[in-house]
């Protein structure tokens, strides 16, 4: 977590009005540098998110030994070392606040020569390891955790992998990944199958390196013992970064906001089905690009919102859109049902306890489940909140800002960088009055 402790005030805003692009895609970043690491040869990414969480991982792979110049802001030229080209890092690699960084790395590092050592912020420090240390040892590795399977990791290099047929039990792409990124090491096939589908990135960004991958919705296969080519990539701006716009358009009278270039991945724009099932009106324009490079630009007008049940079949497809979900929720009439979404429970913070508390303090009436929340929206008040330094709560609260009756006070807002550098200043351009 950032050492710095920032809180906004989020006032009423008029009409948001503009043509924006939200920064790079978070996942796609993060991986385009870990392939191109491993790549042959020197890539070059393009549109890469200068955030905390992806400098992160760029910065894990320096201390591997790994060159990586920035000729511009977000731009990256990555000299790939080859699949066995990494040297052991001197100091413990810190992954920041960045989930998928850990994860994904240690299914990389698990298949070293060398060992090493992940640490992460006080957030990523509670969250669950389990889920990738179990199919990892199950394909060779050794990895020791802290107490409760949490990070530090201490990741043992110089064991021989073997390929597994794994069957997932959570929906998630962090594992699927940790475990394909393993299998480029392991002998044999390595097959993940998940009980619902999630962004397939892992996949189709190593078919863009050119490793042969099978992959269909929830199952992904790969064999050990092929190499990586170093490509030319554009990451797509992070349909997650505009999620916060299209739910601020639908809900402030009188706006209509263009986004541009916006990342359309069938498993990350589950919002816009939601969204348009409570009635918002997004228009998809000019798609365009294919895979994890599948781009639109999006336009969105002001649409009165009416309260729905949130199918549980959408949650992966829309897992990082909770938090603006609850706010969308708080501004329809009626009343919002969300189920089968346990997992915002261990996500940067208890995103279903901190939007809950927080639109409580506002004067919306919330009522938690384990695995989700009833809503029913109405007018929201000002007052003070608590975004518990997890950066999407604090800009979904600043959504919420824009609509309220007051301002709304957001407390613990820094970590906004780690996924959204130039937050407030591109708000602030399109109406919001953000401070
Ligand atoms: C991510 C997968 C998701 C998502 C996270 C990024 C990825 O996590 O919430 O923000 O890049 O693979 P889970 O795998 O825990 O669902």
């Amino acid at each position: 977590m950032s050492a710095r402790r920032i809180d906004w005030v989020s006032a009423p805003a008029g009409p948001l009005r503009g043509e924006l692009r939200v920064p790079g895609d978070k996942s796609i970043s993060h991986r385009a540098i870990m392939l191109a690491a491993l790549a042959e040869g020197a890539s070059r990414i393009a549109g890469f998110l200068e955030g905390e969480d992806t400098r992160a991982t760029a910065r894990a792979f320096a201390q591997m030994g790994v060159r990586i110049e920035a000729p511009a802001d977000g731009e990256r030229v990555v000299h790939g070392v080859g699949l066995h080209g990494l040297c052991a890092p001197a100091d413990a690699i810190d992954c920041g606040n960045a989930g998928t960084a850990m994860r994904l790395l240690t299914g990389l590092l698990c298949a070293q020569r060398f060992d090493s050592r992940l640490t992460g912020d006080a957030s990523l420090s509670r969250r669950p390891m389990r889920r990738v240390i179990e199919p990892l040892t199950r394909m060779g590795a050794q990895i020791d955790a802290e107490p409760g399977d949490v990070p530090p990791l201490r990741i043992h290099g110089g064991r021989a992998l073997r390929g597994i047929a794994y069957e997932s039990p959570v929906a998630s792409a962090q594992v699927k990944s940790a475990v394909l990124l393993a299998g480029l090491y392991a002998d044999g096939e390595t097959s993940v199958r998940e009980p619902q589908p999630t962004r397939d990135y892992t996949e189709s960004m190593l078919a863009a390196f050119g490793w042969p991958v099978t992959y269909a919705p929830g199952l992904a296969r790969l064999t050990g013992g092929h190499r990586l080519h170093a490509t030319e990539l554009r990451v797509p701006a992070d349909f997650s970064s505009a999620a916060f716009f299209l739910v601020a358009a639908t809900i402030v009278p009188g706006s209509e906001l263009v986004l541009r270039e916006v990342g359309m991945n069938p498993r990350r724009t589950g919002l816009l089905e939601a969204l348009r099932a409570m009635g918002a009106d997004i228009r998809v324009e000019n798609p365009r690009g294919a895979g994890a490079f599948a781009v639109a630009d999006l336009v969105v007008r002001h649409a009165p919102l009416a309260g729905s049940d949130v199918p549980a079949e959408l949650v992966p497809d829309m897992i990082d859109e909770f938090p603006i979900l609850f706010v969308a929720a708080a501004a329809a009439k009626g009343m919002t049902r969300i189920r089968g979404a346990a997992e915002l429970r261990v996500k940067e913070s208890d995103r279903i306890a901190v939007m809950a508390n927080g639109l409580r303090a506002l004067g919306v009436r919330v009522e938690e489940t384990p695995d989700g929340a009833s809503i029913e929206g109405g007018a929201i008040d000002g007052g003070e909140v608590d975004a518990a330094g997890d950066h999407r709560c604090a800009m979904s609260f600043a959504v919420a800002g824009a609509i309220a009756r007051d301002p709304v006070r957001i407390r613990d807002c820094a970590n906004v960088a780690t996924s959204f550098p130039g937050f407030v200043e591109l708000a602030n351009g399109c109406g919001f009055a953000l401070s």
